[in-house]
């Protein structure tokens, strides 16, 4: 048995005498052997195609080969691609994630493919944005049809970002749109976003929001200062009316006199 190496996790030497006589090897490193609900074919230059089509799998293989050279996890339960998930695999080229349930792929999902992946399935899945820190610097052809695409400022904030192949992009259509009223609907989202601004209506909604707030704390300070001041001028009054009632008193007349002259 090729793949199996003594190795510590292979526990003490008879066992591992034992197992490699039944040519089973329970060490964690099965780097060289198909994944168990998958099935391995001969690519090239002793290179692997890797079947997990229609599996019913709802995670990525986690012991794929390092020798796989194409992956296929099309028609699976796969939601999101967690970060790493193709680690360790640097001869990858072509992965194929369509017909899945993927609504989000996680940040870093598929950068340790940046060298390698040269065509990337993402179509039939329910896609609605697209996060630049996913694909780390992957310039791969990727298919990116049939998805949930909602066109908006953050789509059109990440694109520039994007290194995939340009013809890529051509295949985002918008299946909505944010602000609706733009009409992206149905539209390659390259296309419209040339034409469109989809970020105009937020920041134009920022700038009102910060014009009623400056425009709320300043009527909060008037009005303080109007109360404040009709606060002290009525106290003001009843200390001199106070004073008047007691004129008689030299120094309290006198006092009562520059009060009124100062108010
Ligand atoms: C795969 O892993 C084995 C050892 O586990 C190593 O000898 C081999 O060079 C690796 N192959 C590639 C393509 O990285
Ligand atoms: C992308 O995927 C769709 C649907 O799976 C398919 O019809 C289309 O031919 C693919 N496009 C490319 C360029 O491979
Ligand atoms: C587009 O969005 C609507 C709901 O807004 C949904 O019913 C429909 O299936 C979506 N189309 C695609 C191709 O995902």
């Amino acid at each position: 048995m090729m793949g199996c190496h003594p190795m510590a996790s292979c526990l003490s030497l008879t066992l591992t005498l034992f197992l490699y006589q039944l040519d089973v090897c329970v060490s964690d490193s099965h780097h060289e052997e198909c994944p168990e609900s998958c099935f391995c074919t001969e690519g090239i230059n002793s290179g692997l195609v890797v079947h997990c089509s229609s599996m019913h799998l709802t995670a990525v293989p986690r012991d794929l080969p390092n020798t796989t050279q194409h992956l296929y996890l099309d028609n699976n339960l796969l939601l999101t691609i967690p970060s790493d998930a193709f680690k360790g695999l640097p001869l990858l080229f072509k992965l194929d994630l369509s017909h899945n349930r993927l609504v989000g792929l996680e940040h870093g999902a598929f950068r340790d493919l940046a060298d390698s992946l040269r065509s990337l399935d993402l179509s039939s899945n329910l896609l609605e944005t697209l996060d630049p820190g996913a694909f780390g610097d992957l310039r791969a052809q990727t298919n990116l049809s049939q998805n949930r695409w909602l066109c908006d400022c953050r789509l059109q904030l990440a694109m520039p970002q994007l290194l995939l192949d340009p013809s890529s992009l051509a295949e985002v259509m918008c299946n909505s749109s944010e602000p609706q009223e733009l009409g992206a609907q149905g539209l390659p989202f390259i296309l419209v976003a040339t034409d469109l601004d989809f970020c105009a209506t937020i920041r134009r909604t920022t700038d009102v929001a910060m014009l009623i707030t400056m425009f709320g704390w300043f009527t909060m300070v008037i009005s303080y200062l109007v109360y404040y001041i009709r606060h002290n001028q009525e106290d003001a009054i009843r200390h001199l009316e106070y004073l008047k009632s007691l004129p008689n008193r030299q120094g309290r007349y006198e006092e009562a006199l520059t009060l009124n002259t100062w108010l």
